[in-house]
């Protein structure tokens, strides 16, 4: 099954071997005929959001937060409103994947009431929730509190940069939650993909699945994953296998991981 990427024009961070694990995750929902919305915390121009909107339609629904401004490199760093070059990215995928869900941009911060409002209606509907926004560990935590309210029972939570040192408050917000958090109580981790495995670049995607979650996510991707074949010749799904990995005494997660690691 040839790899079609649809993010491919957007900048962002997003690297396909993980897009392609989104790409299964949601195709697995699909076969369930799971249905329920999509959101991101931190969107930047919406690569990671380009998923989302390929995998849903009418009457699901795609929310993107992000106070969507820039630093404009080429103006002495000047600050600059981005929502415009988003939405045109965001119609433009919505054309192309001819999706016909309700896709709402929300300008502002996670943690901010007036964001927080816009979701108060929509407690247990996700399916899919990518929590990309501050990594600053209190707001990393914050966000996966609230995502685990909004997330339904078969939905899945995805956090970028474990294990990222530019970013140890994700890491250390990750394990406050699944050890020590109400909420995270009722979570484990489903997999792990770590595309690259330098020290400096190693930003790995974990997902979480709810301890009740019916679906067999982590076999059904494993099947997927393997047919997968990327049309650029660096990428190779067999220069990749599969570890069994234990994470702060969770049982021992499927990971990801490049071969000559
Ligand atoms: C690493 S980028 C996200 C990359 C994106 N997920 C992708 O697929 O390319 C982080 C984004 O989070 C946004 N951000 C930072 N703090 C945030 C917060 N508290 N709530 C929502 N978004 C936030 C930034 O404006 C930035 O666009």
């Amino acid at each position: 099954m040839e790899f079609n990427d649809p993010s491919k024009d957007i900048d962002g961070w997003l690297h396909p071997i993980c897009g392609a694990a989104i790409s299964c995750l949601l195709e697995v929902q699909n076969k369930h005929k799971l249905l329920g919305n999509f959101l991101e915390i931190g969107v930047f121009e919406g690569k990671t959001l380009a998923y989302f909107i390929r995998a849903s339609k009418n009457p699901e629904k795609v929310i993107g937060i992000d106070p969507f401004i820039v630093n404009d490199n080429e103006n002495k760093g000047k600050i600059i409103d981005n929502t415009k070059r988003v939405q045109k990215n965001i119609l433009r995928i919505r054309k192309e994947t001819k999706s016909n869900s309700e896709i709402t941009l929300i300008k502002g911060l996670s943690d901010d009431p007036n964001v927080k409002n816009h979701l108060n209606n929509l407690q247990g509907t996700f399916r899919a929730i990518s929590i990309d926004g501050n990594h600053e560990h209190n707001i990393v935590l914050q966000d996966l509190c609230l995502s685990s309210v909004l997330s339904s029972r078969e939905g899945i939570l995805i956090l970028d940069d474990y294990c990222n040192i530019s970013a140890p408050g994700v890491t250390s917000a990750l394990k406050n939650f699944l050890c020590d958090s109400l909420e995270g109580k009722s979570w484990e981790i489903l997999m792990l993909f770590t595309p690259m495995c330098s020290p400096i670049q190693a930003s790995t995607r974990i997902f979480l699945q709810h301890k009740e979650c019916s679906i067999n996510y982590s076999e059904n991707i494993k099947t997927l994953i393997n047919r997968i074949k990327f049309k650029s010749e660096e990428l190779d799904i067999k220069q990749y296998h599969w570890r069994q990995i234990n994470i702060y005494n969770n049982k021992a997660v499927p990971a990801l991981i490049p071969k000559d690691i």
